[in-house]
């Protein structure tokens, strides 16, 4: 896939451009980076996109998210009271994040804030979050969905997890596409969906 025009590959890091400037979009910190960089192939998001963010943290990938969706939306959603600080503090100097402290596995309570999101993203180190995952999917029926996968968060073998992971997207959608990400997140996978 070329990378759209405000993004590009240096030094084995990838750069957006913010303004005249370009920034660091650090792969090691954020496994959406490590999925460009480890050619995955598919890129939704728009200026106009509404993207519903499962498991913000801090805000990291939130961040760069609100400079591409310029126009559109990032619902972040964490369950954590400690790294919602440091989101709503990101988020007041944002207009676009919507920060919501709350539980990925009760789509219902966030369902107000999150609207009819384009995209799902979550990057959540749970056992069930592939079950959070179809959960939200179905809930919000976004066209696209990225999953991060952190195969030791689940029991069994890597190679069966992700095999596992892909037989159960494989049954709810259309497209399962994979992404090997662990040169730069240890254990993980990428999955984009359809
Ligand atoms: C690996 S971190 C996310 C890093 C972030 N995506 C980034 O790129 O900057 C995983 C996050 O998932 C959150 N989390 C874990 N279980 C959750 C749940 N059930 N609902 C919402 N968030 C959850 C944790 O609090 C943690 O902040």
């Amino acid at each position: 896939m070329d990378l759209p025009n405000y993004l590009r590959k240096k030094r084995g890091k990838l750069e957006l451009k913010k303004g005249k400037k370009w920034i660091t979009w650090n792969p090691y910190h954020s496994k959406l980076a490590a999925y460009l960089l480890g050619s995955g192939e598919n890129w939704p998001f728009t200026r106009e996109s509404k993207v519903l963010y499962l498991g913000a943290a801090e805000g990291n990938t939130v961040n760069f998210l609100s400079n591409i969706c310029i126009e559109g939306r990032i619902i972040a959603i964490d369950i954590s009271r400690i790294s919602m600080i440091e989101l709503v503090t990101l988020a007041e100097k944002k207009r676009n994040i919507i920060p919501f402290l709350g539980d990925a596995h009760f789509p219902e309570k966030y369902r107000n804030h999150a609207g009819n999101p384009d995209i799902l993203y979550q990057d959540i180190a749970q056992a069930d979050q592939v079950n959070i995952f179809v959960r939200n999917y179905k809930y919000f029926k976004p066209k696209y969905g990225f999953l991060m996968i952190k195969s030791h968060s689940i029991s069994g073998k890597e190679s069966e997890v992700y095999s596992e992971t892909k037989k159960i997207l494989k049954q709810n959608f259309d497209v399962v596409k994979v992404t090997n990400i662990s040169k730069w997140a240890k254990g993980h996978n990428a999955y984009y969906i359809e």
